[in-house]
């Protein structure tokens, strides 16, 4: 039999004019990933990649029943270029779905083109509290965490340990500024004080000068927020000044995710808060890291995670209206009240749509992430400023 009569009715149906309808669902749903590949933060671009593929791949290449083609921006972590970038994909690509990104300034940016243009949007890392608070908005969902959690929790673990004297340094941007904010809430709460804060501009490591003033001020206890090649740099220049053994660090987690084969001897026994931890003993996390480790052939850490569960987020909403990503409504309150059954323990989506999670206290060991147990349970960014 030929396959023309079936050709020319596909043709006449479509006519001049793009498919529609049961057509239109057949092709596939175009995702735009706008992620760095290069700069400080290039290997967390690259984790959160590898998580979204992992399970699409898992679903036989196809979620909601169709497809999936990627569009792909190197965004830099330059906020500068955020705008631009953004539009090649939602103008250029007209892409059905943005995920992205790992910079909060990049990811704001990103935001605002997607509100405007009413783009669904899945952040898999960038943890801006406007995001999910002030800049909140229906089509807007993050898989990750707000700047605000691991930092309030570390605040409470610190604030716990009997600290009183602390102080933090960072990068001063929002996702520094938003961390150490969550953790002078935690530590005052629990009778702290943070006596002063330290930072220098994103993406420097320049960190002399200021190990030198907590070696003068000898806190109690540092706080510290860096992620990627940065944070590398921070916990080996913290060693090398004498700092580990003189004053502990109690950090957010990032500063030992995805770092620890390059920070080696310097990182060990460090504390930190997350919400993730390499050796979560549950059925779902060793399925997770055995796929992981099978298709990368690397192990993965919480920025994969987190793209992963961007694509559990989507994968939630697309199976709702059975891949047709046009009934958006619909699709956003299936993906709004989904429970994520994700390798850092199930979660579900606050109003504002962040996810409200268990912040675990983890502990360096060898390459790995220890859990020591739950720092915070079930906690949920206060969303300040969202009105939804
Ligand atoms: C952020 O800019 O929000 C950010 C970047 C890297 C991280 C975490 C947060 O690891």
């Amino acid at each position: 039999m030929s396959f023309r009569p079936a050709l020319s009715t596909l043709a006449l149906a479509c006519g001049v004019f793009a498919c529609s309808g049961a057509l239109a669902q057949n092709a596939p749903i175009k995702v735009g990933l706008m992620l760095p590949a290069t700069g400080t933060f290039a290997a967390l671009g690259d984790a959160i990649e590898k998580g979204f593929k992992l399970h699409v791949q898992e679903q036989g290449g196809k979620l909601g029943g169709r497809e999936v083609q990627y569009f792909k921006v190197d965004d830099e972590s330059d906020p500068a270029k955020a705008t631009d970038n953004v539009n090649k994909l939602i103008k250029r690509d007209q892409v059905d779905v943005l995920v992205g990104t790992v910079h909060s300034g990049v990811a704001l940016a990103m935001a605002r083109a997607a509100r405007e243009s009413n783009t669904l949007m899945i952040v898999p890392n960038a943890g801006a509290d406007a995001l999910t608070g002030a800049q909140c908005a229906p089509n807007i969902f993050r898989s990750s965490f707000s700047n605000w959690q691991p930092g309030y929790a570390a605040g409470v673990v610190a604030a716990g340990k009997g600290y009183k004297r602390a102080m933090s340094i960072t990068w001063n941007y929002a996702a520094g500024n938003e961390a150490v904010k969550g953790f002078t809430e935690g530590f005052e709460k629990g009778g702290g004080k943070v006596m002063k804060e330290l930072s220098l501009p994103f993406p420097g490591v320049e960190f002399q000068a200021l190990l030198t003033e907590i070696a003068a001020q000898k806190p109690d206890v540092v706080f510290a927020f860096f992620a990627g090649g940065g944070a590398v740099k921070f916990v080996k220049d913290y060693d090398a000044a004498g700092l580990k053994k003189a004053v502990p660090l109690v950090v957010s987690g990032f500063v030992t995710d995805g770092t620890l084969e390059a920070q080696g001897a310097s990182a060990q026994g460090i504390l930190s808060t997350l919400h993730y931890a390499d050796n979560l003993d549950t059925p779902r996390n060793n399925a997770f890291r055995k796929a992981y480790a099978i298709s990368y052939k690397q192990q993965p850490d919480v920025y994969a995670v987190q793209g992963y569960d961007a694509a559990q987020m989507l994968a939630a909403g697309l199976n709702a209206v059975k891949g047709d990503i046009k009934q958006r409504e619909a699709l956003q309150a299936a993906m709004a009240k989904a429970v994520i059954d994700s390798p850092r323990g199930k979660f579900s989506l606050s109003p504002q749509r962040n996810p409200v999670q268990d912040i675990y206290l983890r502990e360096v060991k060898g390459v790995n992430n220890e859990t020591r147990g739950v720092a915070v349970k079930a906690l949920a960014d206060p969303g300040r400023g969202c009105r939804l």
